[in-house]
């Protein structure tokens, strides 16, 4: 079976999608596959990548000119024809939100995760939310807008929040993860500042109550029929929030205990709430289902991950590894559930 394994992107996680791709490439079953490679520039070019593994890590890939093959037609060229299943190892907008789904569903191939809706609820968080609500699955308060809505009336979209919200207020893109974007605004001044910021990245903003509880994952695999939730984790961050430096810089010191540490009910609702958000968004393959669990052991939901993370500090194989698949065997599940 030939697997088309594509990595970096454009999103604000590239980086991070090159250590996943890494870390999944590196125990991918050679007898078992062989393996086609396509990286994505930052600036959105395509290539064909055949060397060193160790330069999609730390990024010299693009430079190694007698590897690459660029400005290929992804619709034509002969090593594209030959995937059997693709595996983006993408991470963020342009890789986990359906768009790049999309172009699979044209190559009429299979790929490994979540289809073009599903993906797309995925990584909006104004959506996902009300899908997740739709089937009674706890949120905190939020509300949402566009960035010509905040234009025509700033004034009157500042009372609007802080009559429905109160400090601190987490300020994040609709669409975006890693906590790219992301703050937490303690006044006016630092709210408007985040929401300046915010739109950066997006032209609808998701802004939410500052829940106070503790940061619990959950990872959903579909394994032929069945889908099964894992042992949840703990992420313990080092610093006020699990931005994106605390979460892939190996100087920060964020902490993950797997099993979390809860009581055995918390812990099965959050195993049940993690598969029916899954089916909330119609999910396939796979997807890391995050919530705050509060201390009178409240369970709100925070986001999904339809393409979670696969570096050396991700929760995704940990959480699986604890519930007894291992990596090797975890890479192979994920791609035996690729679906077309
Ligand atoms: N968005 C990152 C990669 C994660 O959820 O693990
Ligand atoms: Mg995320």
């Amino acid at each position: 079976l030939n697997i088309g394994v594509v990595f970096g992107g454009q999103s604000g996680e590239h980086e991070v999608s090159r250590v996943s791709a890494y870390n999944v490439l590196g125990v991918i079953d050679r007898d078992k596959y062989d393996i086609v490679t396509i990286g994505i520039s930052k600036q959105g070019k395509w290539y064909l990548y055949s060397g060193d593994t160790k330069k999609i890590k730390d990024g010299s890939w693009e430079q190694d000119q007698d590897n690459l093959i660029a400005d290929f037609s992804i619709f034509s060229h002969p090593e594209i024809a030959k995937i059997d299943v693709f595996f983006p190892v993408l991470h963020g907008p342009m890789g986990e939100d359906g768009t790049i789904q999309g172009v699979f569903e044209m190559l009429n191939k299979p790929y490994v995760g979540c289809g073009v809706l599903s993906s797309a609820v995925g990584m909006d968080k104004v959506f996902s939310k009300i899908m997740f609500q739709s089937v009674g699955i706890p949120t905190g308060k939020y509300i949402y807008f566009r960035e010509n809505e905040w234009k025509r009336d700033t004034d009157s979209k500042i009372a609007e929040i802080e009559a429905n919200l109160g400090y601190p207020i987490f300020v994040k893109p609709a669409n975006m993860g890693s906590s790219v974007g992301i703050s937490k605004a303690h006044d006016r001044n630092e709210l408007v500042a985040a929401i300046n910021e915010a739109f950066i990245y997006d032209n609808k903003l998701i802004l939410e109550d500052f829940v106070k509880g503790r940061e619990i994952e959950c990872a959903v695999l579909e394994v032929g029929d069945v889908i099964r939730a894992s042992i949840p984790g703990e992420v313990i961050p080092s610093k006020e929030f699990y931005d994106y430096e605390a979460k892939y810089s190996a100087t920060e010191d964020s902490k993950v205990v797997i099993p979390a540490e809860l009581s055995q009910e918390v812990t099965e609702k959050v195993r049940a709430y993690a598969i029916k958000a899954f089916e909330a968004i119609e999910g396939s393959g796979l997807t890391r289902v995050d919530f705050f669990v509060t201390d009178d052991e409240r369970i709100l939901i925070n986001e999904v991950n339809t393409l979670p993370g696969f570096t050396n500090i991700s929760m995704y194989p940990k959480m699986w590894e604890a519930t007894g698949i291992g990596y090797i065997e975890l890479v192979d599940l994920i791609i035996a559930s690729a679906k077309r």
